[in-house]
């Protein structure tokens, strides 16, 4: 591959985006995602796993505790450095190397499940990061996928953290990993029995306050935006945050509940 300067700068400035706020505070939320993930493709002893995009390692942990044989990759070391200390506390083995979506330090068909948990989605190149699923994977394995989907609450988030901060130019939307078509075509010749579902995840708030504070302080995307803004902005985006919230919310009075929608894509290698 090719990188050109254009493409390392945009991958550099999303490693940043994802290396600020504090992921840890709130990577919680999504820890049903990803157990979700791992039962939904049905990883069992013995089994050789790769979670990209790891963060604090919630796939790969969940794998883990199965008994399977598992690395996690990610490009922010200090998240790695969270998902070997949650390992080590729970008392099981997990490998968590540094790399990049885009190029993963493994041979060919290294693999019988590649998963990623709200992760490859980011990547600064789709479809590099999906050749690299593809490759790692051995024939007849499996790929994984969660991804938030446009219309779900997260996609709908990041949606309105662009319109107060536009993205870095080139940046592809996140949430084409939400469609099953276009993962499908990322994917290419080499998979084959693509299939999809919709699935939610709930989460509970004192109020939409109470969310829009959270993702202002902890979580990446949104904290680095709010940072580019000057005042009046940063309060512009806080309020259209919290009518997100209250228009996917239920249970104002007694806390806000919202479910937040992903899309689990998988296939196998041929
Ligand atoms: C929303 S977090 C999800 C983390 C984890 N999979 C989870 O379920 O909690 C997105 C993660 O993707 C990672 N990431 C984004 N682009 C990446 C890339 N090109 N290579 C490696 N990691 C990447 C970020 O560092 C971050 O940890």
């Amino acid at each position: 591959m090719t990188i050109t300067t254009t493409h390392s700068e945009l991958r550099d400035k999303q490693q940043k985006v994802w290396s600020s706020g504090d992921y840890n505070k709130i990577a919680a939320l999504t820890i049903p995602l990803s157990e979700h993930l791992v039962d939904h493709v049905g990883i069992g002893s013995g089994d050789r796993v790769l979670d990209v995009a790891t963060g604090t390692g919630h796939a790969a942990l969940a794998a883990a505790r199965r008994g399977a044989v598992v690395t996690g990759t990610d490009y922010v070391p200090a998240l790695l450095d969270i998902a070997r200390r949650r390992a080590e506390a729970e008392d099981v083995a997990a490998d968590f190397t540094e790399a990049d979506a885009e190029s993963q330090p493994f041979a060919d068909g290294t693999f019988d499940f590649v998963l990623s948990a709200i992760g490859v989605m980011f990547s600064a190149d789709h479809q590099q990061a999906a050749r690299e699923l593809v490759r790692v994977c051995r024939p007849g394995g499996r790929i994984g996928l969660a991804s938030w989907t446009p219309e779900g609450f997260v996609g709908q988030l990041l949606g309105t953290v662009g319109r107060h901060a536009s993205p870095p130019p080139g940046a592809q939307p996140p949430t084409r990993w939400g469609v099953e078509a276009t993962v499908a075509e990322l994917l290419g010749d080499d998979v084959t029995d693509v299939a999809s579902s919709t699935h939610t995840v709930v989460q509970r708030f004192t109020g939409a306050e109470e969310f829009a504070d959270l993702f202002l302080t902890y979580y990446g995307p949104t904290f680095a935006a709010a940072g580019r803004l000057d005042d009046a902005g940063k309060a512009a985006l806080r309020a259209d945050m919290i009518d997100l919230a209250r228009s996917f919310g239920s249970g104002e009075g007694n806390g806000l509940v919202t479910e937040w929608e992903y899309r689990v894509v998988t296939a196998t290698r041929r």
